[in-house]
């Protein structure tokens, strides 16, 4: 049918035109000329994109527009009514980061749509075009047809030109992110979370994911047929999955694009498509690293809960303390301090009091003697899933965290998916999903609210990251995945996991993954699959600009030789070079310290022994480095006793020379290069 005999069997009111004729594609490149983007409207009026790198195309025309639950949805019917284009470039700074520096240059074409229908509704889709790749949004200005908007689903598309392997977790089951990547052909994914990682059949990389997810729903992908994919908004609590009024946009949909895995990771293309910091001086916020009342938590040892097994008591914390003084680890985390804690808080968090500690915490007696030894604590607010229950005390939990030094907040949204509690000043409740609409907002009022107190923080069971610690640098790290705590319990994480951690979830931004368990045993004496080495390398490998030391101080006693690493590795970076490395098999990243001239090496593998070479080209040339080795011990083997196996060893280097490590099954390495004077 004709998509105007259509329109009039639906009682479409439309004008009287022709089917309309296809239009010759508006098209731009990136700066250097290699990526494309074009726009079409066929013969149906219906708006489709494409982009292609270096002559070969990546997305072939893929469709755009929106069903709506109480309109007529937007995607057929449309003219291009005009055109822009500009030029960008500018380089601007981290205040922490991976890098200090980043550029940001992009040719931005913005297509202006209108409809011919009497609805007339009118948008731009804006494309931001970089040499790696392409972001892109709708943009509705604001417009009598459209004086509030209700979404029930992105139609945007994403058709890949080629079959590949796609590295993906699954969206919309019950445990949230936190799910291990599947490796699948492209073709076979179902419905993924994004970031999701393809390497197509050429050998292209190419990430999806999305940039400045702010008062919108996160966006999955779900497969429709061979290669392509459409856009699945995370649901609402009620029919629309997303609620705008006014005017308004939706995130960038992005798609990185590079030769190989290690391009992928060093795109800044997320961070540059989110605005400039809002907070302005953050300098109140200092990287660093952070011991923690937790993994005998974690571990089943001890408890939240009140009790005799109570872990956060005065003198737990006290030595706690005592363990992070003695190795300039700057806070202690403590969880389960706070009322509340004592029945099931599992998707229950209403006796959550952020405010009150429970009488064996004493919090005055406490600060002060962190402040007498250089150490602040890390307040913890877990919310059970309650968030508005949270809201309501904002104020209260953000005043206590600021009179007591806290610098960092870890929160917490330990409920199933699709459980959130919202509340309305009506009273009335609401099931809402972790990335919905309204926990997008909520996570940013928490965001909002600690930069008020000059407290930054650390989201568990957050919402996916899409770059905007670069507007709120304030939102210092989240978890988002199966992290450390997995290798507490039963069903751990495999070895090959931290090598696909990197080039899918670490893409959103800094993970509170909680490395360094040296002891290398979870509930039980249960065995992680690693070595020691691995876990030094995470501190490299997996950034954060707040890095947990999570293992115990009793255990970190047992390991004084690798625990010197642990203590030397700094969290914040002047330079990341991923120096090589395939998506879930290894990769090896150097960095360089902020305000000094030392270089971190870190590597991972998977389950398979492997030897790695790299050169040390970063390194100044003309200076001598001392280079402190951490490497698997030879006989090193995450599957035996021998595990713990490690080789400690000193060599000096230049930036000619090379390094050739060996890699045990489950293992890695960690180097640090100190220059000579
Ligand atoms: C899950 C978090 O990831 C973990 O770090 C925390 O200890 C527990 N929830 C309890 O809040
Ligand atoms: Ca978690």
């Amino acid at each position: 049918m004709k998509a105007t005999k259509l329109a009039a069997a639906l009682g479409l009111a439309t004008i009287a035109t022709p089917a309309l004729a296809e239009t010759a594609p508006v098209t731009a490149t990136s700066p250097d000329g290699s990526v494309r983007v074009a726009l079409t409207i066929d013969g149906d009026g219906r708006a489709a994109y494409s982009v292609s790198r270096s002559g070969k195309v990546i997305i072939a025309p893929s469709k755009l527009g929106f069903l709506l639950t109480d309109t007529p949805k937007i995607d057929r019917r449309l003219a291009i009514s005009g055109q822009e284009v500009r030029d960008f470039d500018q380089t601007w700074t981290q205040p922490w980061g991976e890098w200090e520096h980043i550029r940001n240059n992009y040719r931005e074409l913005k297509v202006h749509l209108k409809e011919t229908t009497a609805l007339a509704r009118i948008f731009s889709v804006t494309f931001r075009i970089y040499d790696d790749g392409v972001g892109f949004r709708y943009e509705f200005p604001g417009q009598p047809n459209m004086a509030s908007t209700n979404i029930a689903d992105e139609l945007t598309e994403f058709a890949f030109a080629q079959e590949g392997t796609a590295w993906w977790k699954p969206a919309f089951l019950w445990n949230r992110e936190e799910y291990l990547y599947n490796k699948t052909p492209l073709s076979a994914v179902s419905t993924a979370a994004t970031p999701t990682t393809i390497k197509l059949a050429d050998g292209t990389h190419v990430a999806l994911h999305e940039a400045a997810l702010v008062d919108y729903s996160g966006m999955a992908v779900t497969r429709t047929e061979g290669t392509a994919f459409r856009a699945n908004l995370t649901p609402g609590a009620g029919e629309a999955k997303v609620r705008k009024s006014g005017a308004w946009n939706t995130p960038w949909r992005t798609l990185i694009i590079a030769d190989d895995a290690a391009g992928i990771y060093q795109s800044h293309l997320m961070l540059n498509l989110n605005e400039p910091n809002k907070l302005g001086d953050i300098s109140w916020f200092k990287p660093g690293k952070f011991a923690g009342v937790w993994w005998n938590m974690i571990k089943g040892e001890w408890s939240w809960a009140r009790g005799p097994r109570h872990g956060a008591t005065s003198e737990n914390v006290k030595r706690y303390i005592d363990f992070a003084a003695a190795n300039g680890i700057p806070h202690v985390l403590v969880e389960g301090w706070n009322v509340g804690w004592d029945g099931d808080w599992f998707g229950n968090g209403h006796d959550m009091d952020f405010a009150q500690p429970t009488e064996d915490f004493d919090a005055d007696m406490l600060v002060a003697y962190g402040k007498k030894k250089g150490v602040r604590l890390i307040g913890h607010h877990e919310t059970g899933g309650a968030a508005t229950h949270y809201e309501n005390q904002f104020d209260k939990a953000f005043r206590f965290a600021a009179d007591h030094h806290y610098m960092v907040v870890k929160t917490g949204y330990v409920t199933d998916a699709g459980q959130m509690e919202r509340e309305d000043p009506d009273g009335r409740k609401y099931r809402e999903w972790h990335e919905g609409q309204w926990m997008v907002n909520h996570q940013l009022r928490v965001v909002e609210t600690a930069a008020k107190y000059r407290i930054a923080i650390d989201s568990h069971e957050p919402v996916k990251g899409t770059g905007l610690h670069r507007t709120y640098p304030n939102w210092v790290a989240r978890e988002g995945m199966r992290g450390m705590e997995y290798n507490a319990w039963g069903g751990k994480n495999p070895p090959e996991h931290e090598a696909n951690v990197v080039f899918t979830r670490m893409l959103e931004g800094p993970m509170d993954f909680t490395p360094g368990i040296l002891s290398l045993e979870g509930e039980r004496g249960s065995a992680i699959l690693s070595t020691i080495a691995k876990q030094l390398a995470l501190y490299v490998v997996l950034y954060s600009p707040v890095q947990m030391v999570a293992d115990t101080p009793e255990n970190y006693a047992k390991y004084p030789g690798p625990m010197k690493f642990i203590r030397d590795v700094p969290t914040d970076w002047q330079e990341t070079r991923v120096l090589n490395g395939e998506i879930g098999d290894y990769v090896t990243i150097a960095r360089k310290e902020r305000g000094g001239e030392g270089w971190y090496v870190g590597a991972v593998g998977d389950e398979e022994a492997r030897t790695v070479s790299f050169k040390l080209d970063f390194l100044s040339p003309g200076k001598r480095y001392k280079a402190e080795i951490y490497r698997d011990g030879d006989d090193a083997d995450y599957r035996t006793e021998k595990r713990h196996a490690i080789t400690i060893e000193g060599k000096t280097m230049t930036s000619s020379d090379s390094l050739t490590l060996r890699i045990a099954p489950g293992g890695g390495f960690a180097v640090r290069l100190v220059p000579l004077s």
